[in-house]
């Protein structure tokens, strides 16, 4: 109920105006959130690579401006080129979210916007020498993400998708993705029972059902890989299970269980750790509200500790 409503409130356009223009926030969303700035990002990216990989997400989301799209994929060609320059390239590489690029724009040309925004990201990638994971949003925006995806994979084949082990239908998606480049996550969004597991035990089994596919699954075109994202313990013991002799890699957010991912990394484990910055932080730290009551707590004491 508390998640719904949280969830229902990371979408809320006078809420994400209110929250992002009070500086009084900052300080409590810096835990999740790299900065506001390409500096700032790219100085944590360098820190993390000391032990563990990165991938960075320039925030934005549900961009309903078609001048907006174009700035946000700027913004990523402008990254993706200084990772180059700065040599981090191949070991921080970046996550979009195609309702960034211009999906979500209202008419019917927004995914073509977003297919021709996410291709120069793509190219950027390339010529940085670096990947590109495309983010998936809400379960509306799935097939339409997975087919620009297979669009983007034809010149570039290294680019990663992402599935949500909440969702009735990614044990199939697995069966098709496996092979490649997938991530695996349990899903942000709050999605109705008829396309979802809503119960945490039955959106764990799935995410078992589905790292068994991704594991068995070979190199594919040559990039497979099963990108397991989460910070459940006991998943990724399973993972590392499942995992033996092959190549995959271990995921967490910044600010998320950062002892246990440093931890693994000693471990010997590839860790690459999801990197936010940007000044539209709203719906993903509220997402990262939702997920964990404690951080609730934590938001209140430090506001009213401020
Ligand atoms: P779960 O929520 O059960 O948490 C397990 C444990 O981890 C908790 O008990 C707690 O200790 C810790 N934890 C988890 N979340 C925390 C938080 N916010 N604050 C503090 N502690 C926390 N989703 C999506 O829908 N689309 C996407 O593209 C992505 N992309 C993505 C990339 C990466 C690298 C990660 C790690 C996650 C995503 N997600 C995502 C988010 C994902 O779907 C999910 O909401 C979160 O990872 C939380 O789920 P866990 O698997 O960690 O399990």
């Amino acid at each position: 109920m508390l998640r719904s409503l949280m969830l229902a409130a990371s979408r809320s356009g006078p809420l994400r105006t209110f929250a992002e223009d009070t500086p009084l926030l900052r300080p409590v969303v810096d835990r999740f959130v790299a900065g506001t700035t390409l500096d700032e990002a790219v100085a944590a990216a360098r820190a993390l690579t000391a032990d563990r990989l990165v991938t960075v997400d320039h925030l934005g989301e549900d961009t309903t401006d078609r001048s907006r799209a174009a700035a946000n994929t700027d913004a990523y060609r402008t990254l993706l080129r200084r990772l180059g320059d700065d040599g981090l390239a191949p070991r921080v590489e970046v996550s979009v979210k195609l309702s960034a690029l211009g999906q979500a724009l209202p008419g019917a040309d927004g995914e073509k916007i977003a297919l021709d925004h996410a291709r120069q990201i793509c190219e950027a990638a390339h010529a940085a020498g670096t990947t590109v994971t495309v983010d998936m949003e809400d379960h509306t925006t799935t097939d339409s993400t997975l087919q620009i995806v297979r669009d983007l994979r034809v010149d570039h084949p290294w680019v990663g998708a992402v599935v949500q082990a909440a969702l009735r239908r990614t044990e199939g998606d697995c069966r098709d993705l496996a092979g490649s480049r997938v991530r695996l996550c349990k899903g942000a969004y709050d999605e109705p029972a008829s396309v979802a597991f809503r119960a945490r035990r039955d959106v764990d089994l799935s995410y078992v059902r589905c790292l068994e596919v991704l594991m068995a699954g070979g190199r594919g075109s040559g990039y497979g890989l099963p990108m397991v994202a989460t910070h459940d313990p006991v998943l990724i013991d399973i993972a590392r299970h499942l995992g033996r002799g092959r190549a995959y890699e271990i995921q967490m957010l910044h600010g998320v269980r950062p002892r246990e991912q440093r931890e693994l990394a000693a471990a010997g484990e590839t860790v690459r750790v999801y990197l936010p910055y940007g000044t539209e932080w709203y719906g993903y730290f509220v997402r990262r509200l939702a997920e964990r009551p404690a951080n609730l707590a934590f938001f209140a004491r430090s506001l009213l500790t401020r």
